[in-house]
């Protein structure tokens, strides 16, 4: 689908008098190709702790494998054999420079008045960002543990970067990541969500913030195939985002398997010719599906690594209005088909090499929506079900993970009336629909190696939806 608006404030004549009008201009997003440099220009890092020397160390380090340093006590430090990132990093704020990307390490605040500093400093930056410009922050739960002070101060960093993203123009987003007490800032995850955040394949995902529970996982050979060796079933695959999730795990280094119903068998076997994959025509509800998928990747590519659940549908209806068969139909295939495949291929023994499994939910399975009590109740236990489907998969080194997407142009939102559907994309901080490669690359990334420390949470890829949290 087609954002007119968008291309109109964007293009030639048009742009001029959008400009002169003062219409809202969203910004034409820049999108992740293989070879792009990371940032294009200079990172600030601010924070003053020893984490955020750390973080600095390895943005600035060389890529190529690092031997690691020792400390005076002869013991090599294990922050200094990461691989770096080559990246131009700057530790003070200067005048007339523009940071492509601001990390703010904030991991060891412990009162509200320790986040004026790296907070103003920020502030001092910001008129001067480049478009599609990055702000990470990193910093720690505000569980009960460390007290009120630091729990405040904790917290207050959450709604500092939540209000920062809504500052941002021009295609620029603000995202977090909050690491677990006890884990290291070199952790993957926290390595993989920074980078995640800090790159263009996140183009959509906007005022969010990452749970990383544990220092589970590893960091990718190689950044650009993350997924190599690994084989990965996608249902839902013949159109829209699952189409997008097959083709973004294929370059990123998988073997997929599409899945799709018989009546889509056509353009299913072309998505699979096209990431050079396999096809098996399914039903997700049938009672057997996750033997069978099990079966297939099996024998035709020999194992199963990670399963992504995006098959789905809407029946909408007002809940006075609403009949058992809408109210079935989508219980079945959005979250019951789930549950029964994630228990055979649990139960199979041949799911155990470091599985993941991602499901599509949606921002209707946080906030609600009006016409969607089915739908809302299938996002909502699909985010019920990752939560409590993960523990099951970490003694094999698994996770399970849901990806929330907002308002994406496919074919299920096109059919949205055209007055509704323009005012539902703009009600994002990026002023526009995300596209399903967005959505897909964030599948691509919880389903990667670095992501293995991120244990049952959702992540919602909706440029900041204004709806729920
Ligand atoms: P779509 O309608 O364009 O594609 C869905 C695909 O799932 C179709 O190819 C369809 O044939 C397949 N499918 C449906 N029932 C199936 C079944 N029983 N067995 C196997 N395959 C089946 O949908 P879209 O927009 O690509 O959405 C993909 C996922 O993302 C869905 O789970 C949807 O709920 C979710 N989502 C989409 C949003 C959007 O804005 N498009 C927003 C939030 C969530």
């Amino acid at each position: 689908m087609t954002d007119t608006y968008l291309n109109l404030v964007n293009s030639g004549f048009t742009k001029k008098i959008a400009q002169q009008l003062g219409l809202p201009r969203p910004a034409v997003l820049r999108r992740f190709r293989p070879g792009q440099p990371l940032l294009d220009g200079p990172v600030l890092v601010l924070g003053s702790g020893a984490d955020a020397d750390t973080v600095a160390r390895i943005l600035s380090g060389t890529s190529r494998a690092a031997a690691g340093t020792a400390g005076t006590d002869g013991v090599i430090d294990p922050a200094s054999t990461i691989p770096g990132w080559d990246l131009d990093v700057r530790r003070d704020p200067a005048a007339g420079d523009r940071y492509a990307g601001v990390v703010l390490v904030l991991t060891e605040v412990a009162h509200p008045d320790d986040l004026a500093e790296p907070v103003l400093a920020l502030g001092s930056v910001l008129k001067a960002l480049p478009a599609h410009a990055r702000i990470v922050t990193i910093s720690r739960p505000a569980t009960a543990d460390e007290g009120p002070a630091t729990a405040a101060a904790r917290q207050g960093v959450d709604s500092i970067l939540r209000s920062v993203a809504k500052e941002l123009r021009a295609g620029a987003t603000g995202n977090g990541v909050v690491v677990a007490d006890g884990v290291p800032v070199t952790a993957p995850s926290v390595l993989g969500g920074l980078r995640f955040f800090l790159s263009t394949r996140s183009a959509f995902v906007d005022g969010q913030l990452l749970d990383v529970d544990t220092d589970g996982g590893a960091l990718p050979l190689d950044w650009e195939r993350p997924l190599d060796g690994r084989v990965a079933v996608v249902t839902g695959a013949a159109r829209g985002i699952g189409a997008a999730i097959a083709a973004t795990l294929a370059r990123d280094g998988a073997t997929v398997v599409t899945v799709d119903v018989p009546a889509a068998g056509e353009q299913l076997a072309a998505v699979a010719n096209r990431v050079r994959g396999t096809a098996l025509q399914l039903d997700v509800t049938a009672p057997d599906a996750g033997t069978r998928i099990l079966e297939h990747a099996l024998a035709r590519h020999g194992r199963l690594d990670i399963v992504v659940h995006n098959a789905g549908i809407v029946r909408d209806k007002l809940l006075a209005n609403m009949t058992p068969d809408r109210w079935g139909s989508i219980i079945a295939v959005n979250i019951a088909a789930q549950l029964r495949i994630n228990e055979q291929l649990l139960t199979s023994g041949d799911f155990t090499n470091e599985p993941r499994i991602v499901a599509l939910a949606s921002t209707s399975g946080i906030a609600g929506n009006r016409g969607q009590t089915n739908y809302a109740a299938s996002k909502g236990g699909v985010i019920g079900m990752v939560r409590a489907t993960a523990p099951l998969l970490t003694a094999f080194g698994g996770t399970a993970n849901a990806v929330a997407p907002g308002f994406i142009e496919t074919d299920m939102t096109a059919k949205i009336p055209p007055v509704t559907r323009q005012v539902a994309r703009r009600l994002n901080s990026l002023q526009q629909g995300g596209q399903p490669i967005d959505v897909a690359e964030t599948v691509a990334f919880l389903a990667s190696p670095q992501a293995g420390g991120i244990v049952g949470h959702v992540l919602r890829v909706c440029g900041q939806n204004l709806v729920g949290q």
